[in-house]
């Protein structure tokens, strides 16, 4: 498989307390990833975050989102040619994956060797984190989540963006808009759009949130800048986001 293994020793995790063996999915969107920049800080406290949770038991799934390095290259590419739906969503597949491979080294030593495109394969493995990256043209980084989620047989699934909470409606559209604590697969369906468009400014990707609904996953959607809520969700305790179950 072209470049995609990287090897990084394999660390010992010393006084493993196994309280849990739970695999959460994690699905970051390209916006925390590569803001404007690769922000190097967040991922610095993302890994910390996680590896703290990793010695208490925990085991991630990690989807990375494309963000500013997909938009950028289709925009480039649509300025020089005209390109179809297809070869735009490829450049934003390939953007996932370099974000992937990103993460893949960073968690060195405790990341499964390989970057996941196909979320249906089987994945036989002890390590604590596995990171994935988009799979084929029409999908999103959210359904690709939730396929892994399903594989995996995971209960639960955190989609780390930028907004805090699912709102009533759009807020920078409607300043009196409510945030949303917690609703029903339903619920949120119905205040979403039904087709998943590439760009589509919706909490969730809509074609993933009606195959969640059918496996009654859990989602939780919250902004990944405050990686606290992150981590007290992933503690079952309260926090700043809103549950979809
Ligand atoms: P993302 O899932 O990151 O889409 O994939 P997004 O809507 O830009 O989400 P955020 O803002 O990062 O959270 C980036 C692009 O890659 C293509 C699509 O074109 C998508 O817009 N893609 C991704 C696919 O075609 N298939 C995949 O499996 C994943």
């Amino acid at each position: 498989m072209e470049g995609v293994y990287s090897e990084g020793s394999r660390h010992a995790l010393p006084g493993l307390m196994q309280q849990t063996h739970e695999r959460i999915i994690v699905s970051v969107g390209g916006s925390l990833i590569v803001p404007d920049a690769i922000d190097s800080a967040f991922l610095r406290r993302f890994k910390d975050l996680v590896l703290g949770k990793v010695q208490r038991g925990y085991s991630f799934t990690i989807i990375c989102g494309g963000g500013l390095t997909a938009r950028n290259y289709q925009h480039a590419a649509e300025a020089v040619t005209p390109l179809s739906r297809q070869d735009l969503d490829w450049l934003g597949i390939h953007s996932t994956r370099l974000n992937a491979q990103l993460l893949r080294n960073i968690f060195a030593g405790y990341a499964y060797p390989v970057v996941i495109h196909n979320p249906t394969i089987d994945i036989d493995t002890e390590d604590p984190v596995i990171i994935a990256a988009g799979w084929q043209p029409g999908w999103s980084t959210d359904y690709v989540a939730v396929q892994i989620a399903k594989n995996l047989g995971a209960h639960r699934l955190a989609n780390l963006s930028n907004v805090d909470y699912v709102y009533t409606a759009d807020p920078k559209r409607h300043p009196d808009a409510q945030k949303i604590e917690r609703t029903t697969w339903k619920e949120f369906r119905a205040l979403i759009p039904e087709e998943w468009d590439p760009g589509l400014s919706a909490p969730f990707d809509p074609v993933a949130a009606k195959e969640a609904e059918t496996l009654s996953l859990e989602v939780a959607i919250m902004n990944g800048a405050h990686l606290e809520e992150f981590g007290n969700y992933i503690d079952g305790k309260p926090f700043r986001g809103t549950i979809v179950s």
